[in-house]
């Protein structure tokens, strides 16, 4: 039987599958099976108030899932469907409140991978997905990630390593007002440029799921230090063995970093580095570019040992 044709059975039969996607590997089961939506949670040891994405693979699937479709999200879907873009709408009946943890609103994605697009088309569902890893650690970015991660315990179809590497831009839209909840490599620019017609500009807007809870995020099991140039960062030597760091100086491009930022926090932890310290030059605080990048990093700092910074 080929992965993909087991995948599909395994969906139909209340089973979870990894899957790959442009961002990272996602979790995913049948949005329509209760079972499988539970098993998402328990796997992940995600607490059940936080909600699951709603994976696609076209604008009616999405059309089938929501309320108050608009021109504004024909155009975000036209410019950035399939792609690392989550639009949050009103929900409808045909979304658990499992999937949403309660609240009348649902995430949802066309993702540009072939093998889970076709997986969405032959199992005749959309799939709900977070990303393939515990809660609140690094997602994973290939399909070696999500087995270190879960084992034996989940069969994982193989797509190669992700292409942008970090999570989707989470937007909400009702009527004309466009939020950004999380912000990705699909930046306010580029959606205000797009919804330039409609004279609207997006805003940032903190999450409404369970605020202060989810602060820290995509750890490594190694403290983080962030090193602003210009900037005194203080390192208590008694918290943190700085003896063996693995040290990255941010240079690449945008698109460079957020490729490579989960894969170098595992090779750091599992290479027995004692810490990472990330260098950051002052004039990325200002280029959207980086807003995605910087938001990963700054959840995945060493709040927990401490550091501030
Ligand atoms: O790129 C991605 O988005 C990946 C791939 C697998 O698609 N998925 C992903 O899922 O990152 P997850 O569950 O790790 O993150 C989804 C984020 C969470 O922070 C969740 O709180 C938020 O989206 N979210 C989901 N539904 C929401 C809703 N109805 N309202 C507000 N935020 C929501
Ligand atoms: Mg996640």
């Amino acid at each position: 039987m080929h992965n993909i044709d087991k995948a599909i059975e395994l969906i139909k039969n209340h089973e979870i599958v990894g899957i790959p996607t442009e961002t990272v590997y996602g979790l995913a089961g049948s949005i329509y099976s209760d079972i499988a939506i539970n098993k998402i949670f328990t796997t992940k040891e995600r607490p059940f108030f936080d909600p699951l994405i709603v994976h696609i693979n076209s604008t009616n699937m999405a059309k089938e899932l929501c309320i108050g479709w608009n021109e504004i999200c024909d155009t975000l879907s036209q410019n950035f469907w399939p792609g690392p873009l989550t639009i949050v709408m009103k929900k409808n009946k045909n979304v658990s409140d499992l999937i949403t943890s309660g609240l009348d609103s649902v995430g949802l994605r066309i993702p540009n991978h072939p093998i889970t697009l076709e997986l969405i088309e032959k199992s005749q569902t959309p799939l709900a997905a977070p990303s393939a890893n515990k809660f609140k650690c690094v997602s994973p970015t290939s399909r070696q990630h999500v087995i270190d991660e879960f084992g034996d315990a989940v069969f994982v179809l193989d797509g190669g390593e992700c292409e942008i590497g970090i999570e989707s831009t989470v937007v909400s839209v009702i009527e004309n007002r466009v939020e950004i909840y999380r912000p990705g490599m699909i930046t306010k620019e580029m959606i205000d440029e797009a919804l330039s017609e409609f004279d609207i500009q997006s805003v940032y807007q903190s999450s409404p799921v369970a605020p202060g809870q989810l602060e820290h995020h995509y750890m490594p099991k190694i403290p983080i230090i962030l090193l602003w140039e210009q900037e005194i960062t203080v390192i208590d030597n008694k918290k943190f063995d700085i003896s063996n760091p693995y040290i990255w100086s941010l240079i690449e491009e945008p698109s460079h970093i957020a490729r490579n930022l989960y894969a170098k926090f595992r090779i750091a932890q599992d290479e027995n580095f004692s810490c990472i310290i990330i260098k950051l030059k002052k004039e990325m605080k200002e280029n959207t570019n980086f807003k995605g990048i910087i938001n990963r990093l700054s959840k995945a700092k060493s709040a927990q040992f401490g550091l501030t910074n």
